[in-house]
């Protein structure tokens, strides 16, 4: 599987990324790490593993299919056959979905269709909920809304602060996009609809 790796921010889920390709358990390789922001702490992980970047400023493009147009023609350059966002903010359309049909994929630190959008572990806690955890999804054109690959729940704390329960998320971010994409990367996902199945718990 040849992984293109969409990213705007600090890039913890493409380091846990990259470093399963590295221990054997993905089994894939990242032909290219896509930035729309240039000061992505995430580039550096790219840059330190030797894998190709580039960065695509959202702003020098007129609009979000033009944009993703440019990105699509540096993924298709690249040779990626997958794309996983990872912390990447900008809202996908059909001209990315079409270039890739069922293999564009999302990770959100919530249980989806609870908590969409933003800080969605501060949704969770405000709301009271005792459980929230991390979807990862494949994407349509609605906003965290796709088709469910996998989840995994995490136990809300009474004494848990939005940075206490979002480190714990994470974890489970970094445990589970590794094992999706190597499902995805075995062909072991079978989608039929909205249901998914074959994929890691
Ligand atoms: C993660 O919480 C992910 O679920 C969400 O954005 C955050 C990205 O974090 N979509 P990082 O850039 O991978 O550290």
């Amino acid at each position: 599987m040849k992984l293109g790796v969409l990213i705007s921010g600090r890039g913890s889920n493409l380091r846990s990324i990259i470093e399963a390709t590295q221990s054997g358990l993905l089994q894939a390789e990242i032909v290219t790490v896509i930035s729309n922001r240039p000061k992505a702490e995430g580039l550096l992980h790219a840059e330190k593993a030797g894998i190709p970047r580039a960065v695509i400023p959202h702003g020098h493009y007129t609009d979000r299919e033009t944009f993703e147009g440019a990105v699509v023609a540096h993924l298709r350059d690249s040779g990626a056959d997958t794309i996983a966002l990872a912390g990447f903010d900008r809202i996908v359309t059909g001209t990315l979905l079409r270039a890739f049909p069922d293999r564009v994929v999302n990770i959100h630190p919530a249980l989806l269709p609870a908590f969409k959008g933003l800080h969605a572990q501060k949704q969770a806690l405000d709301h009271g909920n005792k459980i929230t955890g991390v979807t990862v999804h494949f994407v349509d054109e609605e906003m965290d809304h796709g088709p469910i690959i996998a989840q995994a729940a995490v136990a809300i704390e009474d004494d848990d602060t939005e940075a206490t329960l979002a480190a714990r998320i994470l974890a489970e971010e970094h445990r589970l996009y590794p094992q999706v994409l190597q499902a995805m990367a075995c062909g072991e996902l079978q989608r039929t609809g909205r249901a998914v199945r074959g994929g890691p718990r």
